[in-house]
């Protein structure tokens, strides 16, 4: 059949300025691994971000910040950034997912960033943890939020061509998922168990070069609606559902008119697909590698992707501190 959709041409790809601003995150925040200094990490991930996006010709609103779950050093919520000038454009960040896997030298922290017009992005309010299920393109329409885990990962194993005991389920290794732990145990899949950091689990989830095959379990909002914009991207999705920890937690959202019944996905937790990601590896890992020093520079690892293109593309970055350092104003060195 003939496209009669209106054709373009090529369009600026913002996400190779977001990749930008997740770099000088990850590099300067990545001095601090296994330092012990969770705080100070995070501050030189923020500082250098924020300095890199105030660059940017965009109007940016911080949708998605960090800092009120930690009392972290933040870009907070409601935050303008850019220029002030070109496409208004609602920010998701994360400059460390993972603060303590990189205060401990741990894998998988990385750096992240995601915008989408202004006005379209999921803003969770005083919702600090949600319940996530996050599947490959694959097993998409197979999945159900309420069904019991077993039948789950019954049919995501067939839409996958598995069999149950083929299965890898990435899990936060936390107390709150005993029961879950257990069931995917009794279904017979396998698991790992990650101490923190469900964007990576997400991301490797809709990755099939990855050995995970599905995400299960409650993490933080703001990384869920993180992940949507790189699901919505390279396909796949996110069933979500906010899943308050505490009381207080709880009575915020219901003061606040949200519903605490309603299904999170893809779509509702993006609109649009003038969506755009990046992330860069800071503490390295099974995912994206790491910042590597060299002493003269450093290498970086980072994904791209632009939703409305399916585009995906993965940079190495070479860094010259001969160069940069005699007029950088962030202190990579
Ligand atoms: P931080 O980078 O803010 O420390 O978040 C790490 C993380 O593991 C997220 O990946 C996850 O969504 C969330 O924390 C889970 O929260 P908690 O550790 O409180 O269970």
């Amino acid at each position: 059949m003939k496209n009669t959709q209106m054709k373009e041409a090529p369009a600026k790809n913002l996400a190779f300025d977001l990749m930008r601003v997740t770099e000088a995150a990850a590099l300067a925040s990545a001095r601090w691994l296994g330092k012990g200094e969770k705080e100070a990490g995070d501050k030189a991930a923020v500082d250098a971000m924020r300095l890199c996006f105030n660059s940017l010709e965009l109007s940016g609103t911080v949708i998605i910040g960090e800092g009120e779950k930690d009392n972290a050093p933040m870009l907070y919520n409601g935050e303008k950034l850019g220029s002030g000038n070109g496409s208004e454009v609602d920010v998701a960040v994360d400059p460390v997912e993972g603060t303590n896997l990189l205060a401990f030298g741990r894998p998988n922290s990385i750096s992240v960033v995601g915008t989408s017009p202004a006005g379209t992005m999921y803003n969770p309010g005083p919702s600090h943890y949600m319940r996530k299920l996050v599947v490959p393109n694959a097993a998409k329409s197979v999945v159900d939020i309420d069904a019991p885990v077993a039948d789950n990962l019954k049919h995501i194993a067939k839409a996958l061509g598995k069999d149950v005991n083929d299965l890898v389920v990435f899990v936060l290794d936390k107390p709150r998922h005993e029961q879950l732990i257990k069931s995917i145990r009794q279904a017979g899949a396998r698991i790992q168990l990650h101490r923190d950091g469900d964007i990576t689990g997400a991301l490797m989830a809709v990755d099939s070069r990855s050995e995970i095959d599905v995400m299960m379990g409650t993490g933080g909002t703001p990384e869920g609606v993180l992940a949507a914009c790189a699901i919505k991207g390279v396909g796949g999705q996110i069933l979500a559902r906010l899943d308050p920890q505490s009381y207080v937690e709880k009575e915020a959202i219901l003061n606040a008119g949200i519903d605490l019944r309603e299904i999170l996905t893809v779509d509702n937790l993006i609109k649009g697909d003038e969506v755009f990601f990046a992330a860069t590896g800071i503490s390295g890992g099974s995912f994206l590698d790491g910042v590597r020093y060299t002493g003269n520079g450093a290498v970086t690892h980072s994904m791209l992707i632009r939703a409305k293109t399916g585009s995906l593309r993965y940079i190495q970055s070479f860094h010259n501190w001969d160069k940069l350092m005699k007029f950088s104003s962030v202190d990579y060195d």
